[in-house]
């Protein structure tokens, strides 16, 4: 269980089918250490009842800015004051317009001007009104105040449409507030992560692609956010759920996947280039599928952009760790690669024999410019661990460096 570090807890429930979902969220933090209060606006309680809250937390529930038993044993500057921290769970579309613009017109609304904590809503709604200018303009004035926005995710909705409005499930939640903490290893760091293979166009129904699962990267998007960091991952086609608390960016080819790091490499502190990325791309993609009328069929190719070399190549980059998948001689081909593209760290694993692509094991041999280490075969998720431990110390040295010079 994430633990969040977190005391005093205000989790605020407004009107949305989501707010069932909020119960088992309150229900985990509680288990994660923190006490919760709930506050309720008339709407949610429609959809849940005070007092399933009240059990799962185990203090009471508050609803009514005006209710004078619940004022005299704990007014609602009071319970500003109490709190460390608020989260708004589900935040509907109608909560988020009242908090962008300062209303204060029931007790959750007045308790968000109240409190000087920070602030989370994850926010829950149609797609269509997710969508909508009015509510993104009212999330950017929120992410200008600093209120940190959780989610929301993509897939079906209660109302039977299917896209971006759901609420984060109940523990990327509670890991998207591990990362806000400020606590872990990478604590406030911002890393960015390619995963995955590419898939490169022929025509219309085919591709060239390889046969990388993307489960080193994403096991390592799991554990860079268990150590305190946000991250952003560039994501190829692959069959896996996305980490708890990561944001995931979804792209097909090199070209997009390029784009998709550039588009958000500012401010990132770690970069690290998991994806097995097509060295070649078909020349010209075929705009109808392709007939077997001759014999011999010649694909024209031309080379990708170097991501991580370019990534590595920037003035004032992210610190950039790279993998490298060998079939023959690793170490000196590692290290040649370290050099090549100047990187700070490179983690070479041995493919074939049941390691490396589409399994659940590898071992990594990790060598940057003043050493190295061997990570004997293991899960990917505890080699993922294993690596950042590693990775944790280069990068303490190189930041140390940077600050020096
Ligand atoms: O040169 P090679 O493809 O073996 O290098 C592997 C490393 O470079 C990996 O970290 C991979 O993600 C990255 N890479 C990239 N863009 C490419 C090719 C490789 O970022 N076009």
């Amino acid at each position: 269980m994430t633990n969040t570090g977190m005391q005093n807890l205000l989790l605020g429930v407004t009107g949305g089918i989501s707010a069932y979902k909020s119960v088992e969220l309150a229900r985990l933090l509680v288990v994660s250490g923190a006490r919760v209060r709930v506050v309720m606006t008339e709407a949610a309680t429609r959809f849940v009842t005070p007092l399933t809250f009240q059990a799962v937390t185990g203090n009471p529930v508050r609803c009514n800015l005006f209710d004078e038993e619940h004022e005299a044993a704990m007014g609602h500057i009071e319970l500003a004051r109490w709190a460390d921290q608020m989260l708004i769970a589900p935040a509907t579309a109608n909560f988020l317009a009242r908090m962008a613009h300062g209303l204060a017109d029931d007790l959750l609304s007045t308790l968000c001007l109240a409190c000087s904590v920070p602030v989370s809503v994850a926010p829950a709604m149609n797609l269509h009104m997710w969508q909508h200018a009015a509510v993104q303009q009212n999330l950017s004035i929120l992410a200008s105040r600093g209120v940190n926005i959780l989610g929301p995710t993509s897939g079906e909705q209660a109302c039977g449409d299917s896209g971006p409005g759901r609420m984060l499930e109940p523990v990327d939640i509670m890991a998207a507030l591990g990362s806000l903490s400020n606590r872990g290893m990478f604590a406030g760091k911002q890393v960015l992560i390619t995963a995955g293979s590419t898939q490169e166009t022929i025509d219309p129904v085919r591709f060239v692609g390889n046969r990388s699962s993307g489960k080193m990267g994403f096991a390592l998007a799991g554990a860079f956010v268990r150590e305190g960091a946000e991250v952003v991952l560039v994501s190829g086609p692959v069959v896996l759920s996305t980490p708890p608390g990561v944001r995931r960016i979804d792209v097909q080819t090199a070209l997009q996947m390029h784009r998709a790091v550039f588009d958000n490499i500012s401010n990132v502190d770690i970069f690290a280039a998991c994806a097995a990325v097509a060295d070649y791309r078909p020349e010209q993609p075929e705009e109808q599928k392709i007939k077997k009328t001759s014999e011999r069929l010649v694909l024209g190719m031309v080379k990708n952009p170097d991501i991580l070399a370019e990534v590595a190549a920037l003035e004032d980059g992210p610190y950039t760790l790279g993998f490298a998948a060998e079939t023959e001689n690793l170490a000196e081909n590692a290290r040649a690669k370290l050099l090549a593209k100047k990187l700070d760290m490179l983690a070479a694993n041995p493919v074939g024999d049941n390691l490396g692509f589409e399994c659940d094991d590898n071992s990594l041999l990790v060598i940057w410019p003043g050493g190295e280490k061997q990570l004997p075969v293991q899960n990917k998720r505890k080699l993922a661990q294993s690596l950042l431990g590693v990775l944790g110390q280069q990068y303490q040295v190189h930041v140390g460096h940077t600050k020096g010079s």
